[in-house]
């Protein structure tokens, strides 16, 4: 049996998670969610999770969770998950997307807590606007937020604990996930849910730009299979790895590619870009290639799948 501790399990990632661990005979997970972003109902209802509606900004409260749970797999996902939302906020990003990991890790070694691995969720919005294409993780990179300057001190603390005090933790580094349970709600929201519910629900759209900027668009379903996969893969360790698709699509493609699967037509505007904003990303997305649990869902499958799910 074991025992599994996602924070942000109730957003968009971490339900897809917490569904794909139920799986799992008899695994136990417990969620610490403030739902800031995340939403109840997209939790699973089950016997064997555990909802606690708390901010991982509290220190003591999360460092005794961690004493009592017994965890053998901590899963960190919670976070202000978006670069805009970061510009508006930065100290608030810092609070939740650092300092909060940072108590994590460091109550773990502090107290010798034993768990067979912690993972964490970086971004690619550590590359910045630097121009080499596709982005490996050995290359340098740009913090140009403070969403991107935490993202990227989280990854190297938890690098730096990992080697220093031999404590199996690992890192990635997600580009633009997209698939179902996206909540499209908020303003920060990722750009394919809110084109979605333009589409779906007769709302209009505006573009940031003209439309050809790019991303690297990766179906939610591999994303967790990377997920399970370095949770069970104990040479995956003190390391960084890129969560893609290892495409480049532009924004305005694949806009036109849901209007094809709906069916309808996206009522679109155009306002200048946003602060922060980078124009051009995607991935090379071999290194975690090498352990042989990845999947590569194509654009085209992905968006089918998630145009089914509404
Ligand atoms: C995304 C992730 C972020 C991750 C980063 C890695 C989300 C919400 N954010 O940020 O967590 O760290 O990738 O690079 O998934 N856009 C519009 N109209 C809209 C909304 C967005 O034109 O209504 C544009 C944006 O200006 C941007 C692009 O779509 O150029 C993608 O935006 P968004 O989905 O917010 O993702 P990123 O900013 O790439």
């Amino acid at each position: 049996m074991s025992k599994y501790l996602v924070t942000g399990g109730a957003g968009f990632i971490g339900s897809n998670l917490t569904e794909q661990l139920l799986t799992e005979p008899e695994a136990e997970i417990t969620i610490v969610d403030d739902l800031s972003m995340g939403l109840k109902s997209n939790i699973p209802d089950s016997l064997r999770v555990t909802f606690i509606e708390h901010s991982i900004t509290d220190h003591a409260f999360m460092s005794q969770l961690l004493v009592d749970g017994q965890f053998d797999y901590i899963v960190l996902l919670a976070a202000i998950a978006s670069v805009a939302d970061s510009v508006e906020r930065p100290y608030e990003t810092h609070q939740v997307n650092q300092e909060a990991n940072l108590n994590i890790i460091e109550t773990l070694r502090a107290k010798q807590i034993p768990f067979k691995k912690l993972f964490f969720s970086s971004s690619a919005a550590v590359y910045g606007e630097l121009p080499e294409m596709p982005k490996r993780e050995d290359q340098a990179v740009q913090p140009l937020t403070q969403y991107a300057v935490d993202k990227y001190a989280t990854e190297r603390a938890i690098i730096n604990y990992s080697r220093l005090y031999d404590m199996p933790m690992v890192c990635v580094r997600f580009f633009n996930v997209y698939g179902p349970k996206q909540n499209p709600k908020s303003p920060y929201s990722g750009v394919l849910s809110i084109i979605m519910d333009s589409l779906m629900n007769d709302k209009p759209f505006t573009f940031f730009g003209d439309g050809s900027q790019t991303r690297d668009f990766v179906y939610v379903g591999d994303v967790i299979s990377a997920i399970v996969g370095l949770l069970h893969t104990p040479a995956a360790k003190a390391d960084v790895f890129n969560i893609a698709n290892g495409k480049q699509t532009a924004l305005m493609t694949v806009a036109k590619q849901l209007e094809t699967l709906t069916g309808k037509h996206l009522n679109a505007s155009f306002k200048p870009e946003r602060a922060g904003d980078i124009h051009d990303s995607y991935a090379d997305a071999s290194k975690i290639d090498q352990f042989g649990f990845m999947i590569h869902t194509p654009l085209a499958t992905g968006l089918a799948q998630y145009v089914d799910s509404v």
